[in-house]
């Protein structure tokens, strides 16, 4: 039956540690892998830009020996002629078994479900979600600390704006134990919705602060994030803020020994390129493990639509 993954909330905790099971023996046996979709093909449909995202999709559907159809820039395709998000799916779906999408307006991956024949998978919708980015995430924490249970993690940056957060602390606050620290300016606080919605009802502690300094000793794990240029409704904020946390040596020496650096990237300036040497950096496996669920999640899905 075909099924689309719209929000990291759309996947049990089950099917996540399934999906990071399946990922786990990708990645120890990716021969066994090599023909799963043969004759299948991806779209992959950007109308914002993205570099990992939709590369690593690419990748993901290569390795698992099918292929892939891409539009990677909206002035390309007929959406800059005014073809709807709901005209588009319609079309796709006569082409692809199954799509990608990201789009910079909230809700656009869910108008394209509801519409497509075949499974969508949502590739990033404005300020909502990002689920494919939190099941790189997921499985980076968990081969980094060998679960999530008991982890002080740290959400640092644009927690307003930041997608890659909203859908991560969905997931993460399904699983027993966690706990959070959220540091960000008075004006990139997370949103309230996210912390009523999944922080509070479960007793989840908490706690916000604007010093990366303050909470450095205290964090098993730092997800920095890049405050989102593209958000914001006017230019002066966003030079005001962007420089707001920068992580360098000097913070890092405040940090664990076990400490893990996480960032859903791309960066700009808050991860100095001197941290890219110490040992506690995890952001470039991320990117890797990025590849290895998202082949997790095609399959998933591809076997689901076929049953
Ligand atoms: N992390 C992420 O979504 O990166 P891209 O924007 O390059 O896809």
């Amino acid at each position: 039956m075909k099924r689309s993954v719209i929000d990291i909330l759309d996947l049990s905790v089950d099917e996540l540690n399934g999906l990071m099971d399946t990922a786990e023996d990708i990645i120890a046996n990716p021969d066994d892998y090599a023909d799963s979709c043969r004759r299948k093909k991806l779209a992959t449909l950007f109308f914002e830009p993205s570099t990992r995202t939709r590369m690593s999709f690419e990748a993901a559907m290569y390795e698992l020996g099918g292929n892939v159809l891409s539009m990677t820039d909206a002035a390309s395709s007929s959406a800059s002629k005014g073809e709807s998000v709901a005209d588009t799916a319609r079309v796709i779906s006569c082409y692809a078994d199954i799509i990608a999408m990201r789009h910079p307006k909230e809700g656009a991956a869910l108008v394209a479900a509801n519409n497509a024949t075949i499974p969508v998978i949502n590739a990033g919708d404005g300020g909502h979600c990002h689920p494919t980015q939190t099941l790189a995430d997921l499985l980076t924490i968990r081969r980094e600390k060998g679960s999530f249970s008991g982890l002080t993690v740290g959400l640092c940056g644009d927690l307003k704006f930041g997608r890659t957060v909203h859908s991560l602390i969905n997931a993460l606050s399904r699983y027993d134990g966690v706990r959070y620290v959220l540091i960000s300016p008075e004006e990139l606080k997370l949103p309230s919705y996210v912390k009523e919605e999944a922080i509070k009802p479960r007793g989840i502690p908490y706690e916000q602060t604007e010093s990366l300094e303050d909470a450095m000793p205290s964090l098993d794990v730092l997800y920095m994030t890049r405050v989102q240029k593209e958000r914001f409704f006017n230019e002066e904020d966003y030079l005001r803020l962007k420089d707001s946390y920068i992580l360098d040596p000097a913070k890092m020496a405040l940090g664990r020994q076990d400490l893990i650096v996480m960032h859903p990237l791309p960066r700009v300036n808050e991860i100095s390129v001197a941290v890219d040497r110490d040992p506690r950096a995890c952001y470039f496996k991320q990117v890797l493990n990025g590849k290895y669920m998202r082949m997790s999640l095609i399959l998933k899905l591809l076997e689901e639509a076929a049953s």
